[in-house]
């Protein structure tokens, strides 16, 4: 009897290739690293409390962020896409922070009108969550 051998190699592969065709999609930006250079995590988990990001979502560490609307948002660094649609760079999440709608029209997230530098923080502290 011979056993089939199961190969998850070429999945993989496509998968990696398809990341890399969304990251491309980018105008001159560097590789992924998942950091904000000029955020202020500090000042990121502040505004994330104040614009009141945590009545849907659960974000660790920010006041009263413990909802169950909408996707947790720890280990945020780790994941591969912003909202399932953008590839997770650093510009990308901080235009999805201010500008969810533009971006996926039939989103239930809103916009609340973030600031660039406010989405910067915001981008910053989310990238130093880890996994829970
Ligand atoms: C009214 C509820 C609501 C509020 C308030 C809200 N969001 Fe969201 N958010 C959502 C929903 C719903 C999604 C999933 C969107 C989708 O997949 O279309 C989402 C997605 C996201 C994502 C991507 C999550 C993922 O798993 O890829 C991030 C990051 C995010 N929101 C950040 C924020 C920030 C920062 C704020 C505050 C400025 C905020 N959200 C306020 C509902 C909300």
């Amino acid at each position: 009897m011979e056993r089939l051998r199961r190969r998850g190699a070429p999945l993989a592969a496509l998968c990696a290739a398809g990341i890399a065709a969304l990251a491309s999609c980018e105008v001159g930006q560097a590789p992924p690293r998942r950091q904000v250079s000029d955020g202020d995590p500090d000042l990121g988990r502040a505004a994330l409390a104040r614009y009141g990001c945590g009545g849907c979502h659960l974000i660790p560490g920010v006041d009263r962020a413990a909802g169950r609307v909408a996707p947790p948002l720890d280990g945020f660094s780790q994941r591969a896409f912003v909202a399932g649609i953008l590839s997770n760079t650093p510009q990308n999440l901080i235009e999805w922070i201010r500008h969810p709608r533009e971006i996926s029209p039939r989103t239930a997230m809103p916009n609340l009108g973030v600031t660039e530098e406010d989405a910067r923080d915001m981008a910053a502290y989310l990238y130093s969550l880890d996994p829970r």
